[in-house]
């Protein structure tokens, strides 16, 4: 005997047609409701498949199980073991926040189908066991919704508010239809209210009003409860066969409709503000990974498995983009010392709010180093040591972490190592983390309150270096805001040299962005005030990317050169786009130094592959160029409006002295059978958390214990595209994949790209300074969504 649930007439000897027909249709909708189900837990559950064996896939299996089972046979009875069994994994598990409202909702709807088979109390429980399960599954979600609310978050206390209400009035009185009119009028409320102030996509967020709508449709479906009766029987074997086609159109309709509502909605730009699938309230299974997959890809030259951004969805901007090659490419200004002494130069940068015109006519909010975006370049001079005095005047507690450099862990911007902003702002002690991430509370933080002295000692070689904000769980979010910089470190040996340099030494900071239709930065964070709740819509995390390509904060500017030969450096300081650089028509670049400075020797690239945070200077010679003459940066990877970066026009004829010698550095290689020790670093996705060897980052943790000075291998592997970064190191890369290292991997990095699947054996020189440091993913998204380790070097 099964709890399978039909709905017949109650007198089918002598009831009217209408009747028969309401009793069948009751039948058919409850199995049509079971069988949408089961199709949102198989859909939801392959979306959150990760690719390796762990908790979350265990969830994500026991999930299509259910589908299946309610799919296939709707029978309450396995979707309801597989249920409990799969919360209970979930919640034993702890594996995010996410995934407890997922638990928490694989778990409440079969027992309410089973509970109330026909929208009627009884079943199992009873009218009054029903009543208090109804209230406290109302009220429960009220407080669901009470923990990820706060004050930005004005929607979600309005929902935990209805929650709490519906819980109250089915506790206090039963009254079937007031309460389904009050259940579908609040629930569209809260979707609609939800799609104008939030985009509300996130995993937790897109539950409840997903939840609320079910319930709702429900009671839609089962006005009169006193019409039906519930058998608890065998399956009536005559009709089956006749309830089950009906039940299969249903559903095919049901999920029909709602892929064509989704679509629509997807295409009119209507689920809020992220562009394509920026979030609705069916944002994870119907618009999450698969849609990514389908939509994300930037195409262009290679699309698919290998292409570094495949996955990973581009915001459309709303506003009005200008003409390519108009604007003009702006140099970030030379910071210059506020004060020297002998062996020190002082820097002060203040960080600030401001607006920067980087679309025509309209204001662009920033936050930048002294309110510039990019901040103003540091150059360290050979054998100085700086001192760069940051002071906070943003309203969020910022952390500067000179990318690339060798620093005494105390100038490292560790990231729970605060510079507090000004009091009024608050004290930030208990600001909540991401998923199950520990909060930022961090008992060896070093916090300061408004300014902090960063003191940079002389480095080891010449190099490209860049600062930016490392805030735990906010790094994303901000640097995306503005806050990078250059810091362009040089020695002696490097300026010996006939390199260009002057205005021929020209750092280009490219970074991709999305725009709003009033100017402001698109990025999907789930708070955008950045002050409490961490994150960014469940489409975006796999990495935010923009349809417009800045380069120095200007988007596809133009650089008047003189035919001669000119210094880039370039940098890619965008979150998580990468890009294959070209120069159209051009004989390509003649690669000179790389993340760590100087290569040994010149080497000829056509096209360069560069990943976030990577820094590739180059040679470009346009000494055999005419006057007139324009040549265009592209990048093979974008398509559309991401397929051009820049374009040099040759302005003048002009002299020059310059040439790029055969030998640049000396550059000891590292013998890879000098290594301390070898370990495994595993770059994985967990559910909707980031890891690294399966954990998320925890600042109390330490992944690796290292010797001061030591060189270590490290075998990488990785599941997506990530770029591999380690503070405090330089790198060289050993193998990739069992072959010789590739054409970009030439050099002393810092950061090393790896693609989906790759597995890299990387060798790590660490500094001499000793503590506790990080290595991360330098997709910013994957970096605060927990793909950050401590090593502590002793
Ligand atoms: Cu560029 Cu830990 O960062
Ligand atoms: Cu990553």
């Amino acid at each position: 005997m099964s709890l399978f649930i039909t709905a017949v007439p109650r007198k089918r000897h002598n009831s009217s047609s209408l009747a028969r027909i309401r009793g069948y249709l009751a039948s058919d909708a409850v199995r049509a409701v079971q069988s949408a189900l089961g199709l949102f837990w198989v859909i939801d559950g392959a979306g959150q498949l990760p690719p390796f064996a762990s908790a979350p896939t265990v969830v994500a299996l026991a999930q299509i199980g259910i589908g299946v089972g309610l799919l296939w046979r709707p029978t309450v009875r396995i979707a309801l073991a597989g249920s409990v069994v799969g919360a209970a994994l979930i919640w034993w598990l702890g594996e995010s926040f996410g995934l407890l409202f997922t638990g928490a909702a694989v778990l409440i709807v079969p027992v309410a189908l089973v509970v109330w088979p026909n929208g009627r109390p009884g079943g199992l429980l009873g009218d009054r066991g029903a009543r208090v399960m109804w209230a406290a599954l109302w009220i429960g979600m009220g407080w669901l919704w009470l923990r990820v609310a706060d004050d930005t978050e004005a929607i979600a206390l309005v929902a935990a508010g209805l929650s709490v209400l519906i819980g109250a009035a089915v506790g206090l009185r039963w009254h079937a239809r007031t309460f389904l009119w009050t259940a579908i009028g609040l629930s569209a409320v809260t979707w609609v209210v939800g799609q104008l102030t939030q985009g509300l996509g996130s995993g937790a967020a897109g539950t409840s009003p997903m939840l609320i709508l079910l319930a709702g449709a429900m009671f839609t479906l089962f006005p009169r409860p006193e019409r039906a009766v519930v058998s608890v029987a065998a399956d009536p074997p005559l009709t089956e066969a006749a309830l089950s086609r009906r039940t299969v159109l249903t559903t095919v309709g049901i999920a029909g409709a709602v892929a064509a509502a989704a679509v629509i909605a997807d295409v009119a730009g209507a689920f809020g503000r992220g562009g394509a699938g920026g979030g609705s309230p069916f944002g994870g299974p119907f618009l999450g990974t698969h849609h990514n997959d389908t939509h994300g890809n930037d195409g262009g030259g290679s699309p698919g498995a290998d292409d570094p951004n495949s996955g990973i969805q581009t915001l459309t901007s709303e506003a009005p983009l200008p003409a390519q090659f108009s604007a003009t490419l702006p140099i970030p200004q030379e910071l210059q010392p506020t004060r020297r002494t002998a062996d020190t130069d002082y820097y002060e940068i203040t960080q600030s709010a401001a607006t920067a015109e980087i679309l025509p006519g309209l204001k662009t909010p920033i936050w930048g180093y002294n309110g510039t975006f990019p901040g103003p370049t540091i150059v360290q001079n050979p054998g100085r040591d700086v001192v760069v005095t940051h002071r906070n005047d943003l309203p969020v507690p910022t952390v500067v972490h000179l990318h690339g450099g060798a620093i005494p862990h105390d100038s490292d911007g560790y990231p729970t190592d605060f510079v507090l902003p000004a009091a009024s702002y608050g004290d930030f002690s208990t600001m909540p983390a991401m998923g199950d991430m520990p909060s930022m509370a961090d008992p060896q933080a070093v916090v300061t309150r408004q300014t902090r002295d960063y003191t940079y000692p002389k480095p080891p070689r010449a190099a490209t270096l860049w600062y930016h904000d490392h805030r735990m769980d906010f790094t994303g979010a901000s640097v995306h805001r503005g806050l990078a910089g250059f810091h362009i470190a040089r020695d002696a040996e490097e300026q010996a040299l006939p390199l260009p340099q002057g205005n021929r030494d020209v750092p280009l900071m490219i970074a991709d962005r999305a725009f709003a239709a009033d100017g402001s930065f698109l990025y999907p964070a789930l708070d955008p005030t950045m002050r409490s709740t961490p994150g960014v819509q469940k489409d975006a995390d796999n990495g935010v990317m923009g349809d417009v390509i800045l380069v120095n904060g200007a988007p596809w500017p133009v650089l008047k050169v003189d035919a001669a030969r000119y210094r880039f450096r370039i940098l890619n300081a965008s979150n998580a786009r990468t890009y294959q650089l070209a120069l159209d028509g051009s004989a390509g670049f003649t690669q000179i130094g790389t993340d760590q400075g100087l290569l040994a020797a010149p080497q000829h690239l056509d096209t360069i592959a560069i990943s976030p945070a990577q820094r590739f200077d180059v040679v470009i010679d346009f000494s055999q160029r005419k006057v007139g003459d324009r040549i265009t940066l592209t990048n093979q990877l974008g398509s559309g409006s991401t397929a051009a970066v820049m374009r040099f026009e040759v302005a003048r004829t002009a002299t020059d002295t310059s040439s790029v010698p055969a030998t640049l550095s000396t550059m000891d290689s590292i013998v890879p059978s000098s290594a301390k020790s070898t370990r495994t670093m595993r770059f994985h996705r967990a559910g909707a958390d980031w890891e690294i060897n399966g954990r998320v980052y925890d600042p109390t943790y330490s992944e690796a214990d290292v010797q001061a000075g030591s060189t270590e291998v490290w075998t990488v592997t990785s599941d997506f595209h990530h770029p591999f970064h380690v503070h405090n190191a330089t790198m060289q890369v050993v193998s990739r994949d069992g072959q010789a290292p590739g054409p970009y991997d030439v050099g002393w990095k810092d950061t090393v790209f790896l693609n989906k699947g790759e597995k890299v054996q990387i060798a790590i020189r660490f500094s001499d300074y000793k503590g506790r440091y990080v290595f991360h993913c330098h997709n910013l998204e994957h970096e605060d969504m927990g793909m950050m380790a401590n090593f502590t070097i002793n």
